[in-house]
């Protein structure tokens, strides 16, 4: 068995690789000069493990590449990142279910899919061949247990991220809340936790994705006002578009980090072990 990645997942390509005790495989990344993703990979094994996340179109470009490259051989492929998840229902007449068209073009020429902390499980379903996700909750709350935190309080920014919290607080037996909107104004809303205060507490809001990171931004700034002591935050994939990482620190939260599905300088939290523990379980 030998890995094989895209430039966007070299980090945990090597990370997986490692901790499966095997090699990756090298490849030659150029383009046409029109622009047109070219490569060349390097000897290639009978078993396969291809990582690469999709971050953009480019990405998703090679990874289609790579898989093809690959054809001779049983392929697994671990995709720590998909973007266009969000997409997964036809929210208007006219649009795409993004999600759907992504792994339906996923699903050629390999032989299983592994996830991680996709967005939503039913979009497992859209691919034609085995599809299973793994979570980092747990992984995170060793991350934060590292921050050594007095009674840290574990906030999902929502309703629909208390389990992932939950989860998280789990590994150091915290407590957890999520965050509950209420409008005041046409203008002013409030962002507090629905049951516990957060005031003289450390409290790390952890989240799947953090994107524009507006809605973490909004809720730091409004826990510092209730009085929280610090705030930090924690979350799989680390988008950070147009300058959210800036954006977060700005509000004065102590750190950001997240995980390597999508390899950034804040990147503190490794996927590595349990897509290899999952892969030797397979
Ligand atoms: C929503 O379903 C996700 O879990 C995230 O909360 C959301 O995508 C974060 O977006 P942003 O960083 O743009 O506020």
């Amino acid at each position: 068995m030998k890995v094989i990645c895209t430039e966007q997942s070299q980090v945990l390509a090597t990370r997986v690789a490692r901790a499966l005790k095997t090699t990756v495989v090298d490849v030659k990344y150029s383009r046409f000069p029109d622009g047109e993703h070219y490569l060349l990979t390097g000897e290639i094994d009978d078993e396969m493990v291809i990582v690469g996340s999709v971050v953009d179109s480019d990405s998703l470009i090679q990874l289609m590449l790579l898989v093809d490259a690959c054809d001779r051989a049983t392929n697994r492929l671990v995709l720590p990142y998909m973007a266009y998840a969000r997409q997964d229902k036809r929210f208007r007449p006219g649009e795409p279910v993004s999600s759907r068209v992504i792994a339906r073009a996923l699903s050629q020429g390999i032989s299983e899919v592994i996830t991680v902390n996709i967005h939503e499980k039913e979009i497992l379903k859209s691919f034609s061949v085995p599809a299973g996700n793994l979570s980092l909750a747990k992984d995170i709350g060793s991350f934060i247990k590292t921050l050594k935190l007095d009674n840290p309080l574990i906030l999902a920014p929502d309703e629909g991220a208390v389990v992932f919290a939950e989860q998280v607080a789990s590994a150091g037996g915290w407590e957890y809340d999520h965050l509950e909107k209420t409008r005041l104004s046409g203008v002013e809303v409030k962002m507090a936790p629905r049951q516990l205060s957060a005031k003289k507490r450390s409290v790390v809001i952890v989240d799947d994705i953090i994107s524009t990171g507006g809605t973490i931004a909004t809720a730091a700034g409004m826990l510092y006002q209730q009085g929280a002591k610090d705030v930090f935050t924690a979350c799989v994939h680390g988008v950070f578009t147009g300058g959210a990482y800036v954006r977060l620190m700005a509000t004065g939260i102590r750190d950001v980090a997240c995980s390597d599905t999508i390899e950034r300088g804040c990147s503190r939290i490794s996927a590595a072990d349990q897509i290899a523990r999952a892969i030797r379980k397979q």
